[in-house]
């Protein structure tokens, strides 16, 4: 059986529907509509999740970060073990590490506690989803503080793939894999991207961290967010998520899915 966690999330919903025809049982904390098999769980209470967990099942460990996520995580994963589970996959992102900003430090601990859990492990490391564009573009404007740097956004239905693909196969080496899109692009030209694909102008500006914290606190992120998540934009602006990867293609078989692709198949996203 394979446990997926986050069911009702970006990358859940993508994967249940990846998982239809296995034996998968989505974890939710209130009824959905999922089609789908499911228990009811809450990572706050990581023990609602264990309980569903038999010898040799799977786990796909994945949810928004909330300030108890790494105690509960690794909570999670300490369960998991005891209950003999085959297999822990999780989602964090790239260059997590213990004491890096946001949900980067957290992970990173996470992380830490998975690698020497004792269970097989996949670490997914994702760079930003493109699937987070539409709510950035507002009047035609969209604000950042990444420079010039290329960032290779990955479509977040090719984690999900991915996802689906180590939770199938016959359970392999633990691992860390870095999933990027097929093509990295500076937000200048993801801007002009955008606004090609829905036929009106769009365009990119760049500020200073200070002028960037602003900006979010004003749309309601509270500090220190707002600080952290300009200060994690100028990080990136060194290059850091400009390289891509082969991960997708050579988990999955296909290639990442392109930034054209998305726009393509998202367009009313961003009229919303
Ligand atoms: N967005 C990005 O650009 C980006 C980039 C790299 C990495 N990531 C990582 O991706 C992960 C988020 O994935 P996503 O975007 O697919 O998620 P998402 O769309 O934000 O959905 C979050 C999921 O977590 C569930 N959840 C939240 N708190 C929970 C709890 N206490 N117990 C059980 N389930 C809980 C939610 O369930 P409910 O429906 O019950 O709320 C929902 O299914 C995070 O770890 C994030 O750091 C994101």
């Amino acid at each position: 059986m394979i446990l997926v966690t986050g069911a009702t999330g970006t990358i859940g919903r993508a994967l249940i529907e990846r998982l239809r025809g296995e034996d998968v049982v989505a974890v939710l904390r209130r009824p959905a509509d999922l089609d789908c098999a499911h228990v009811l769980g809450d990572l706050e209470r990581p023990e609602t999740i264990a309980a569903a967990l038999s010898p040799g099942d799977r786990l796909f460990l994945n949810s928004s970060l909330w300030p108890g996520f790494v105690q509960a995580h690794q909570r999670m994963i300490d369960l998991a073990r005891e209950a003999g589970a085959g297999q822990i996959v999780t989602v964090s992102v790239r260059g997590a590490t213990p004491g890096a900003l946001l949900g980067g430090g957290a992970h990173g601990e996470v992380d830490a506690h998975l690698r020497k859990s004792g269970v097989p492990w996949s670490i997914l490391e994702p760079v930003g989803f493109m699937q987070n564009l539409p709510a950035e573009v507002r009047g035609g404007r969209m604000y950042g503080s990444y420079g010039s740097a290329p960032v290779g956004y990955i479509d977040a239905r090719d984690i999900a793939d991915v996802a689906a693909a180590l939770l199938t196969r016959p359970v392999g080496e633990s691992g860390v894999h870095v999933l990027t899109g097929p093509e990295a692009h500076s937000h200048d030209e993801i801007a002009a991207a955008i606004g090609a694909a829905l036929g009106r102008p769009v365009e990119y500006t760049d500020l200073p961290v200070p002028e960037m914290a602003a900006h979010l606190a004003r749309q309601g992120l509270p500090e220190p967010v707002s600080h952290d998540l300009a200060a994690l934009m100028a990080e990136i602006g060194d290059g850091r998520w400009s390289t891509v990867t082969t991960a997708v293609q050579d988990i999955t078989g296909h290639p990442p899915r392109s930034l054209a692709a998305f726009l393509a198949d998202h367009a009313p996203a961003f009229e919303r």
